[in-house]
């Protein structure tokens, strides 16, 4: 047989890779499932909306309760709030600061509707072991894929793992200056349901199959929008995984020098795991230099490097006009959870729906806790192209001068 393509010989540009040129012309959503393999793609107003959308499609509401965790952005836990669901946290695990499924086991109880893991700092949650705990007890599994939506399980694409994914284009590792975000899945049922969450009645009309779905269509399920923004995430789509990969050689770099610098501890990655790195995380030993992590954190951001303690202060520079807020810990420990009467009445958390009324106490999530404490994180603006090995060897030289210089801040 002839080597050549046109005489029956293999080809050197194969489809899979010619799909990849074509996306352009096709649509973000039709993009999303051929890159991550999941069949179904709907692109809404945020990852919060997509979040919003997955429970509703999963049809969580009020009494029903929502395993999730307590160490992530605001987001994931408002979006439970917002269908009027109770969350209940299980702690993290310390080395990747995704959802610990043996806590997780323990806090399932009959309420429990869904598990809402977060692929935390892009590191994937431990998708299949939820997926199987789940399955036993006929819940579903949406993941909060919101800072992950270039990493992977096994060579599997996140968006292809749980049985509904929700992506953010906000400054996330797939961008969008206008925001905007996707849920994903691979069940017709699910995919149909969450467009009653905010999609416009006539595109409800024309999507869904489902009676139980269409016969709500006139109000547009619910009368929230949610239809999409960010459609220009397409571009970034497109080289996505070039700059993902970038910036995963940053942080390798980054883990091969830091692991060699007492008290600091560099992120952890799971086997057959790769991390969108949307941030890198370290942890901070202050035993081993006596100086507390805020302290050594306001000398490396004095030396030009930008870490933030991301859960503890809420430290996201999304604004020009925007400040740190002292948020005080992980989400259990803020405002609503102590009050425990978002909407009046007590809603959702005491509401007469409600079989056993959570109480959200410090010293539930000890690892949660700790490591508000101790972890420091840089974000994805400064890992990602066209920040290279040079950049991570300057980031290196100012975490050496702030520890060769420790006994400064002791004093201090
Ligand atoms: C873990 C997580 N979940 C959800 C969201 C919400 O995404 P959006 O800002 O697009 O609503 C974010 C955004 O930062 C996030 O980091």
């Amino acid at each position: 047989m002839s080597e050549l393509a046109l005489l029956g010989g293999p080809k050197t540009i194969d489809d899979a890779h010619n799909l990849r040129s074509s996306w352009a012309q096709k649509g973000l959503e039709k993009a999303l499932c051929e890159y991550t393999g999941a069949r179904y793609a709907r692109c809404v107003s945020s990852g919060t909306a997509a979040l919003v959308s997955s429970l509703f499609a999963a049809g969580c509401g009020p009494g029903d309760e929502v395993l999730t965790v307590a160490y992530t952005w605001v987001a994931t836990v408002g979006a439970v709030l917002r269908v009027n669901a109770v969350p209940v946290f299980a702690d993290i695990d310390p080395r990747t600061f995704t959802m610990d499924v043996e806590d997780a086991k323990r806090k399932i109880t009959p309420q429990t509707k869904a598990i809402l893991p977060v692929d935390f700092y892009g590191h994937p949650a431990a998708i299949p072991e939820l997926m199987a705990l789940a399955e036993q007890h006929g819940i579903v599994v949406i993941e909060d894929a919101c800072q992950a939506s270039t990493a992977e399980v096994r060579g599997v694409k996140v968006g292809n793992l749980a049985h509904m994914t929700a992506f953010s284009w906000s400054g996330k590792p797939i961008y969008s200056s206008a925001g905007g975000g996707a849920y994903l899945t691979n069940n017709r049922r699910l995919f149909e349901r969450g467009l009653l969450a905010g999609q416009h009645p006539t595109v409800i009309a024309g999507l869904a199959t489902d009676p139980e779905v269409l016969q709500h269509a006139s109000m547009g399920g619910t009368g929230d929008n949610m239809r999409a923004v960010g459609l220009d995430a397409m571009a970034q789509l497109l080289d996505a995984d070039v700059r993902t990969d970038a910036r995963i050689r940053n942080c390798d770099y980054l883990t091969e020098k830091l692991s060699e610098i007492p008290g600091i501890t560099p992120p952890f990655v799971r086997p057959g795991v790769k991390h969108a790195y949307h941030y890198y995380n370290c942890l901070w030993d202050p035993k081993v230099h006596g100086v507390s992590r805020d302290r050594f954190c306001q000398a490396l951001n004095a030396e030009g490097v930008y870490a933030v303690a991301y859960v503890k202060d809420a430290n996201y520079r999304f604004a020009p006009e925007s400040k740190p807020v002292q948020a005080g810990g992980p989400i259990h420990l803020r405002t609503i959870f102590q009050e425990r009467n978002l909407y009046g009445r007590g809603c959702p958390f005491l509401c007469p729906h409600v079989k056993n009324p959570p109480v959200y106490r410090r010293g539930d999530l000890p690892v949660s806790e700790e490591m508000t404490e101790r972890e420091f994180a840089f974000s994805q603006p400064h890992l990602s192209p066209p920040c290279d090995l040079r950049d991570m060897q300057l980031v290196v030289d100012a975490i050496e001068k702030v520890v060769d210089h420790i006994d400064e801040l002791k004093e201090a």
